[in-house]
């Protein structure tokens, strides 16, 4: 008969303890028992970067890194690629299930009903340099907007804590096209409710003189389908600043800032920009064995290459490899790609990469979509930023909803200096 426990002894004592095992997994404070003596604090586990540490139980995102799955609610990522709307899969991440006709059109009405932003806002953008990133101007003005809405500070006020959830899904668009508009000196475009999520997005970024703007098809579902690829993606860097910054019981607009600034970072969402400035600095098919060469001396890294959690093919890379067609098809192509797609052909035969498991990601290909659509590299974070505020604010909703969660708080393991007595400046 199998036990669902682990047996540990600590040599130490000589004494053995049972530990339960659930879900493949000890509970951390289960460790806390093995002491050498009373007076002892406990074991810990050392997890520094959460390597090997689940932070939560989750229902919302999973995935399986060896095989390359991203299920969101249990539906694969192809799936909901091919077949739903960035709006559809947002009400599906937030609620668990797919909404009927009555339920998306309502939603929609609402996310739509909530795409203004108040006048202030405007101002907080022109207080900016010109020259400012506008993942900067993002990050400024979702926490800005925690002052516009007091009451969001109430997070255990379920209506409340909806129609925040609402806003926030429905201004970080244009939040995200205000900051563009101003890095580029051109007036601020106002919502047009008529068009869709991405159509309205679109709208705000490019409208320029013409009194309506109308969407290219084919790029407002490239960029939809985009969307809804970087909608969630369980505990990473951002998610995981999101719950660690919410835990503290500050409202979510606070939280979600501190989310998109884990966000910003180039190892992160920043990637995708990274690899663009990569891609431009190779310049040329000729160069690449060379630039190979460098990373596996460790002097660079291959950016949008490698991840975390997947071992194998990103799923997300797929699909965005096949939406770049249909995006250059409209645009012309961009010569980036070759570039692109030689060395991943380059990088995917050598030993460096095949032992590592290193394979494209998400940002390998979305950098150069987004430049063919016209958007600046430094949007590129912006653009990641915009659809994964619905993953951050589900698991945002998951952690408040779990009795077992509290303030997120992580030990250490303390190894500096003890009991020093002060001595005055001028003895030193
Ligand atoms: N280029 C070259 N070597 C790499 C790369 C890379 N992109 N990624 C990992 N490695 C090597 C690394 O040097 C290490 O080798 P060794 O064992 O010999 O020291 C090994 O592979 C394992 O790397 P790691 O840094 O321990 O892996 P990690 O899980 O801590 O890091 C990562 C994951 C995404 C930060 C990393 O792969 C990386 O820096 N990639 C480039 C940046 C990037 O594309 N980020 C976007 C991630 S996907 C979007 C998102 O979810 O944010």
């Amino acid at each position: 008969m199998t036990h669902e426990t682990l047996t540990v002894t600590d040599n130490r004592t000589g004494k053995s303890y049972e530990i339960p095992i659930t879900h493949d997994t000890i509970r951390a404070m289960d460790l806390r028992q093995i002491k050498v003596n009373e007076d002892d604090f406990g074991m810990m586990s050392y997890d520094p970067a959460f390597k090997n540490t689940a932070s939560t139980k989750s229902t919302i995102t999973d995935i399986d890194g060896d095989k390359g799955i991203l299920q969101y609610r249990g539906y694969p990522i192809e799936q909901l690629a091919e077949q739903s709307t960035y709006l559809e899969v947002a009400y599906l991440i937030l609620n668990g299930e797919l909404p009927t006709q009555a339920e998306l059109d309502e939603w929609t009405r609402e996310i739509t009903h909530h795409t203004l932003i108040h006048e202030n806002v405007k101002q907080l953008f022109d207080a900016f340099r010109y020259d400012a990133h506008p993942m900067g101007m993002l990050i400024s003005s979702l926490a800005a907007l925690s002052t516009f809405y007091p009451e969001a500070s109430n997070i255990g006020d379920i209506k409340s804590r909806d129609l925040q959830i609402k806003r926030l899904i429905a201004k970080a668009p244009t939040l995200a096209a205000f900051a563009y508009r101003h890095s580029v000196g051109l007036p601020y475009n106002y919502p047009d409710n008529d068009l869709s999520y991405t159509g309205n997005f679109l709208n705000m970024m490019f409208k320029m003189v013409e009194p309506r703007y109308k969407p290219e098809p084919a790029l407002e579902r490239a960029l939809d389908v985009l969307f809804i690829l970087h909608a969630d993606h369980e505990q990473n860097c951002g998610t995981n600043a999101m719950r660690s910054v919410g835990s503290s019981n500050v409202d979510p607009y606070c939280a979600a800032a501190a989310a998109a600034a884990a966000l910003y970072g180039p190892l992160h969402g920043g990637a995708n920009e990274a690899v663009i400035r990569m891609l431009t600095e190779i310049g040329s098919l000729d160069n690449i064995p060379a630039f190979i060469e460098r990373v596996k001396n460790r002097e660079v890294r291959l950016m949008g290459f490698g991840h975390r959690v997947y071992k194998n093919y990103d799923p997300r890379a797929k699909i965005i490899k096949r939406i770049a067609d249909e995006v250059f098809a409209v645009t012309g192509a961009n010569p980036l790609l070759d570039i692109a797609l030689e060395l991943e052909r380059i990088a995917l035969e050598d030993d460096y990469f095949i032992e590592r498991k290193l394979y494209p990601n998400v940002d390998f290909y979305s950098g150069i979509i987004y430049q063919a659509m016209g958007l600046p590299t430094a949007m590129f974070p912006v653009m990641f930023a915009i659809p994964r505020m619905v993953g951050w604010l589900a698991q945002w909703v998951e952690m408040l909803d779990d009795d077992e969660q509290a303030i997120a708080r992580p030990r250490q393991i303390y190894l500096g200096a003890r009991n020093r007595d002060y001595v005055s400046i001028d003895q030193r």
